[in-house]
């Protein structure tokens, strides 16, 4: 009897899998085994905008410091914020704790099992309501990430570009998600995109949907889907100070917690603007230049010169405080501050 799509890439998915540490492998999903709902929702928070590399020493370092979403409800913000930096797009992490202190204190600290219970948690769009309903709880909700857009545009040979195709692509998503193991499935298409059906360079040859593809069939899969034109990315220009005490400590700044890098460490100075940056330094003193540093955010590129003083002395100005270098943790900073204090130090 011939297969269906979704019964190819399920057999495919058994053979195939990634081995994912918050993954339940196919053998054992088969068997009835549904993995941690907390870590399905972290990871998939996680992989927003971000790929499976990036993301694994996060997910360990999340679990070991709070292996239940208990724990992450009750952990100071600062530390969470701290936890994340590096990871990007830190709105993720300011939701991440609102959600899990909704889901400890309204659900007693258990996910809801339907993607209606999950759209109502803040911060949980209906991609991670979706993906959490389908994964954690087997639901047959339509799980569309830019991999699953790929291989639907692919598949169907769908040549109208983005964004003014997506309705298209998630019916399309719709269409082929299986009554049978739909959490399986949802991350068959997600590992397929990843893995075979990759942006550049598709391995057209190893995949199991070849025969039934359309793309490939045309000879436009590797071109697909279309994206409308980018416009290009604006300048902005930015001072970040770095103040050295007598005493050697540094001064750094918690953001607010609204806007770019809310809530995030990061070094003082004027906001981020593209025209010429206004010198403010937070504290008076022998300010020099020390550093170029670049920068990409999604919406555009930063140019942050960075200025040193030492001997620097006085009260912090609202939002910062003296942190001693031996306390001093880089990796506690978003990378573009990261970068700057490397920078800055580097110059001393
Ligand atoms: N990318 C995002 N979520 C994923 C998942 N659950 N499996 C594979 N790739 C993914």
């Amino acid at each position: 009897m011939p297969q269906t799509p979704s019964e190819l890439l399920l057999s495919w998915y058994d053979d195939h899998a990634r081995d994912l540490p918050w993954r339940v492998p196919p053998h054992r999903s088969k068997a009835g085994q549904r993995p941690d709902p907390y870590h399905i929702w972290l990871s998939e928070v996680m992989l927003q905008q971000t790929t499976v590399a990036a993301v694994r020493p996060y997910f360990a370092a999340f679990t070991a410091s709070w292996p239940k979403v208990g724990d992450l409800a009750a952990a100071r913000d600062a530390d969470v914020m701290a936890a994340w930096a590096g990871l990007g797009y830190y709105a993720r992490a300011r939701n991440l704790l609102k959600c899990a202190r909704v889901v400890d204190a309204d659900h007693d600290g258990r996910f809801p099992g339907t993607e209606e219970g999950l759209a109502a948690l803040p911060g949980i769009g209906p991609y991670t309501a979706a993906a959490v309903a389908a994964i954690a709880f087997d639901q047959r909700a339509v799980v569309v990430d830019g991999n699953v857009e790929r291989v639907m545009a692919r598949y169907h040979d769908l040549r109208d570009p983005l964004p003014g195709v997506k309705p298209e692509m998630k019916a399309r998503a719709a269409g082929m998600t299986p009554a049978t193991r739909p959490g399986d499935y949802a991350q068959a298409v997600m590992d397929l995109g990843a893995t075979v059906c990759t942006p550049r360079n598709p391995a057209c040859g190893i995949c199991p949907l070849m025969e039934r593809c359309k793309g490939r069939r045309a000879g436009s899969a590797p071109d697909l889907p279309v994206k409308a034109q980018k416009v290009a990315k604006p300048v902005r220009y930015g001072i970040a100070y770095l103040a050295v005490s007598p005493e050697g400590e540094v001064l750094l700044e918690t953001r607010p917690d609204k806007g770019l890098l809310g809530g995030m460490l990061g070094l003082p100075g004027p906001a981020w603007a593209e025209g010429a940056p206004v010198p403010a330094p937070p504290l008076p003193g022998d300010w020099r230049d020390a550093a170029e540093v670049r920068h990409t955010f999604t919406h555009f590129h930063l140019r942050l010169y960075v200025q040193i003083a030492t001997g620097c002395s006085g009260k912090p100005p609202e939002g910062c405080h003296w942190v001693p270098r031996s306390a001093l943790s880089p990796k506690s900073l978003p990378t573009v501050f990261r970068k700057a204090l490397n920078a800055g130090l580097a110059a001393l």
